[in-house]
C-alpha cells in the first residue's frame, strides 16, 4: 500500500528558503504530488531530525547550511561525490536507512554550461574559499574538465587542506590570498566565500579579470551583489549568482526521489524575475 511520502529542507535559518517553492513547482510540472516543508533545526538539534522526519513519513530532504557537514556524518551509506565533498545536500531514504548525496557541484556545473553556455573544459578557474560551499562544488569543477583550480582562501591552511582532499595536485592550486594576482588572469572566477552574507568582498586584485572572464557567485539575492558588483565594476564578461545553481541542484535532487528530471528553465525565469524585484526594492 503506498502511503504520502514527505519532502522537507533542514536549516537554520529555513524560513526564507526558495526550497519548497521550487519542488512545488516541479511537483506541478510534472504532475507529481510534492509534499515539501521547510524545517528549522537548530543546530544542537538536527542529529535526531532525520531520524524523527522518517518516523512520520519522510522519505527524502534537502540539507543546507549549517547542517551539510552534519548530514553528512548521519548518512548510511554515501555517493562518491558526497564522499568527495565531506558534505550531504539530499538524503534519500533506501531501505529503511539515510543515502546522502551531493548536487550542488552538479547543479553548479549544470547552469553553467547548459543556461549559461560555458564550457568549462581547458578553462583556467579561480576558487575563492575553502569552507563547505567551496568543498561541495570543487569536484565537479575538476570532473567537467577545468584545466587547471587555483583555490585561495583568507584562511590559506583551508585552501591547502581543500586541496590536498582533491588529491590532484598537478590541476590543483592553493595560492595566498595576497599573492594571487601573481597567477594572472582567469577564465572563471568562483566565488564560494560567505563574506557577501556580511556586504563584504574578498580583497582580490584586478589582475584576475581578463577579456573572457566569467565570474559566478554561489550565494543569490542580497548576498551575491558585493562580489558581482566587483566583478562587474573590472569587466567581466559575465556575471551570474547562485540562483541557477540553487535550481539545477534541486532538479538533481527531485529526479533522485521521484525518478523525473523537471524542467528547470520556467522555475529559473519565474524565481529570477521575483529575485529582481525584491533586490531593486531595497
Ligand atoms: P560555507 O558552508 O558557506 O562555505 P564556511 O564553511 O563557514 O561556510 O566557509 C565560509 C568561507 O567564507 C570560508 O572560506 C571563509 O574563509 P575562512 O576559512 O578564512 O574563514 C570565507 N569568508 C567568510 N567571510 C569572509 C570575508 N569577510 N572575507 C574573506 N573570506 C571570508
Amino acid at each position: 500500500m503506498s502511503r504520502s511520502a514527505r519532502y522537507a529542507v533542514f536549516g537554520h535559518p529555513v524560513a526564507h528558503s526558495l526550497s519548497p517553492r521550487i519542488h512545488a513547482a516541479f511537483g506541478d510540472q510534472t504532475g507529481i504530488a510534492v509534499d515539501y516543508a521547510a524545517i528549522d533545526a537548530a543546530p544542537g538539534a538536527f542529529a535526531d531530525a532525520p531520524a524523527d522526519f522518517a518516523g512520520s513519513g519522510g522519505d527524502g530532504a534537502n540539507v543546507t547550511l549549517p547542517h551539510k557537514e552534519a548530514a553528512f556524518a548521519l548518512a548510511n551509506t554515501r555517493s562518491d561525490r558526497a564522499q568527495r565533498a565531506g558534505a550531504v545536500n539530499t538524503l534519500v531514504r533506501r531501505g529503511g536507512t539515510w543515502h546522502g548525496d551531493n548536487t550542488d557541484g552538479a547543479g553548479l556545473v549544470r547552469d553553467l554550461t547548459d543556461r549559461h553556455g560555458l564550457d568549462r573544459r581547458g578553462r583556467r578557474t579561480l576558487l575563492i574559499g575553502a569552507g563547505g560551499a567551496a568543498r561541495g562544488v570543487a569536484g565537479a569543477l575538476l570532473d567537467a574538465g577545468v584545466d587547471g583550480l587555483t583555490i585561495v582562501n583568507r584562511t590559506p591552511e583551508r585552501a591547502d587542506a581543500l586541496a590536498d582532499a582533491l588529491g590532484e595536485p598537478g590541476r590543483v592550486h592553493p595560492r595566498y590570498l595576497e599573492r594571487v594576482g601573481e597567477s594572472g588572469e582567469f577564465d572563471l572566477i568562483v566565488n564560494a566565500t560567505s563574506a557577501g552574507r556580511g556586504g563584504a568582498v574578498p580583497a582580490l586584485p584586478r589582475a584576475l579579470v581578463g577579456m573572457r572572464t566569467a565570474a559566478v557567485d554561489l550565494n543569490y539575492g542580497e548576498a551575491s551583489v558585493p562580489f558581482l558588483a566587483w566583478a562587474r565594476a573590472h569587466g567581466v564578461r559575465e556575471a551570474i549568482d547562485g540562483l541557477g545553481m540553487l535550481v539545477e541542484q534541486a532538479a538533481e535532487s527531485f529526479a533522485l526521489w521521484h525518478g523525473v528530471r523537471p524542467e528547470t528553465d520556467p522555475v529559473f525565469d519565474a524565481l529570477q524575475a521575483r529575485n529582481a524585484a525584491l533586490v531593486s526594492a531595497d
